[in-house]
């Protein structure tokens, strides 16, 4: 168990070197077992989902090491083509694993994946595809079971721009004989990461970033060498922090146009924001102003992770805030806990009003899942007294040292792990 403790009311001022993504290090880890190669990445946060993707990777033959913020792997020695039950409980992302054993073994055995319970989050978008790849797919229970003799390439379309079924689909698809066109794809700046890291594999992608991917044929490559761009909900969860404590703070080796929908709120409530380059800079006066309507949409829209930690910033601005969730039905789950540190949130159907009060009071909160739990931690940061976050490990999933670098802010942070 952890226990965040947080005593409230500090500002938050200095820089803040934003660690690389959890969510675009995933799709590549589970990428990097696609070709007999090496590879070495840079900026891998040291994280509970990394060690997670890493255990699946050495348990089907990989070599996978960690240390800091360096991953080595390689993968000329993959030996299986099944991930226990256990592995795959530990996190969403492990179903990208599908596609890549797919490609790389022709077969794949799992069950379906964990993570946070954000709803029903279902998997068909993505077995539908692989199947249309020439995949036969049964399931059974609790297990998936894929086999392909041959991939064959084709025009697919997703009807929604899911994340990870893009991911499974480009993985999958580098094993295809021919080409694989994708319409409908998601456009997140993950799914650019990885198409940057399956080029530098060797495989011919081109159209990530548009709604129309286009995987085809491959060079043979041994080494690669490839740096993780930063996390964008991580910057997006220091910018709201900053913003409700108020102060200034410099957020640096960022791409500030991936998380600019989030910037756009942060300055109709009032913050100055400067970007330069890679880096933004924030300034508030600590008493923000009410937003809205803010809706949760696919990039380029405002992106579901940074809802939770938006509504906590906009606990205490004055007048009202309208948020609106279209993605995952079940992502207001921090709400009856940011309640109980005096918030006033009503949830009608997928929409949350929040009107702002002048204070919160410190108390002792449950993290329901990685993103609502950080937004309790954004909460307690503007609280008075003392709140501590209990957390089955939740936030570590996703946050790197979160207590340091709050503490190098200025925050009254710590984590105690029992
Ligand atoms: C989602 C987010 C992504 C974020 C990630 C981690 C979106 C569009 N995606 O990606 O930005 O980084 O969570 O929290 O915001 N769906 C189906 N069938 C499927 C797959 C998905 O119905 O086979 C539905 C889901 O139930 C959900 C929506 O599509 O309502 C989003 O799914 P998807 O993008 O696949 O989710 P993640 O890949 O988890």
């Amino acid at each position: 168990m952890d226990i965040w403790r947080i005593r409230g009311g500090h500002r938050l001022t200095g820089v803040c070197f934003v660690q690389g993504s959890k969510n675009a290090s995933l799709p590549i880890l589970a990428a990097s077992m696609l070709a007999p190669a090496e590879t070495e990445l840079q900026n891998v946060p040291q994280l509970k989902d990394i060690d997670a993707a890493l255990r699946i990777l050495r348990h089907l033959g990989c070599e996978a090491e960690q240390r800091e913020n360096e991953v080595y792997i390689d993968a000329r020695g993959v030996s299986r083509c099944f991930i226990p039950h256990k592995l795959m409980l530990e996190m969403r992302s492990s179903v990208i694993f599908m596609g890549a054993l797919l490609a790389r073994c022709g077969e794949a055995r799992l069950s379906p994946p964990g993570g946070c319970q954000l709803g029903k989050r279902p998997i068909d978008l993505h077995l539908a595809a692989l199947r249309q790849l020439g995949a036969q797919i049964e399931e059974d229970g609790d297990e998936i079971l894929c086999r392909a003799g041959r991939l064959r390439g084709t025009e697919l379309l997703l009807p929604f721009p899911s994340v990870g079924a893009t991911e499974n689909i480009m993985l999958a698809a580098t094993a295809a004989e021919g080409e694989t066109v994708i319409r409908g794809a998601a456009r997140e700046p993950e799914i650019t990461a990885l198409q940057d890291y399956l080029v530098k594999l060797g495989f011919a992608v081109s159209g990530a970033g548009t709604e129309r991917i286009v995987i085809g044929g491959r060079r043979r490559v041994e080494h690669i060498e490839h740096r993780v761009l930063a996390d964008r909900i991580v910057a997006s969860t220091v910018a709201c922090a900053a913003a409700a404590c108020g102060g200034s703070v410099e957020l640096r080796g960022v791409e500030p146009e991936h998380f600019s929908t989030v910037l756009h709120f942060l300055k109709q409530a009032g913050c100055d924001i400067i970007i330069k380059n890679r880096s933004v800079w924030l300034r508030s006066g600590g008493r923000l102003y009410g937003v809205g309507p803010v809706r949760t949409e696919p990039y380029p829209g405002f992106p579901t992770d940074a809802q939770p930690v938006l509504m906590a910033a906009l606990l205490k601005a004055r007048g009202r805030s309208v948020i609106t969730e279209t993605i995952f039905e079940n992502r207001f789950r921090q709400v009856p806990e940011l309640k109980r540190l005096g918030a006033d949130i009503t949830l009608r159907g997928q929409s949350a009003e929040i009107w702002g009060v002048d204070s919160l009071h410190g108390t002792v909160l449950n993290a329901t899942d990685l993103r609502g739990g950080a937004a309790m931690i954004v909460a307690g940061l503007t609280a008075e007294g003392e709140t501590q976050v209990f957390d089955e490990g939740h936030i570590r999933r996703g946050y790197e040292r979160f207590d340091a670098r709050l503490r190098a802010l200025g925050a009254d942070i710590c984590l105690d792990q029992y």
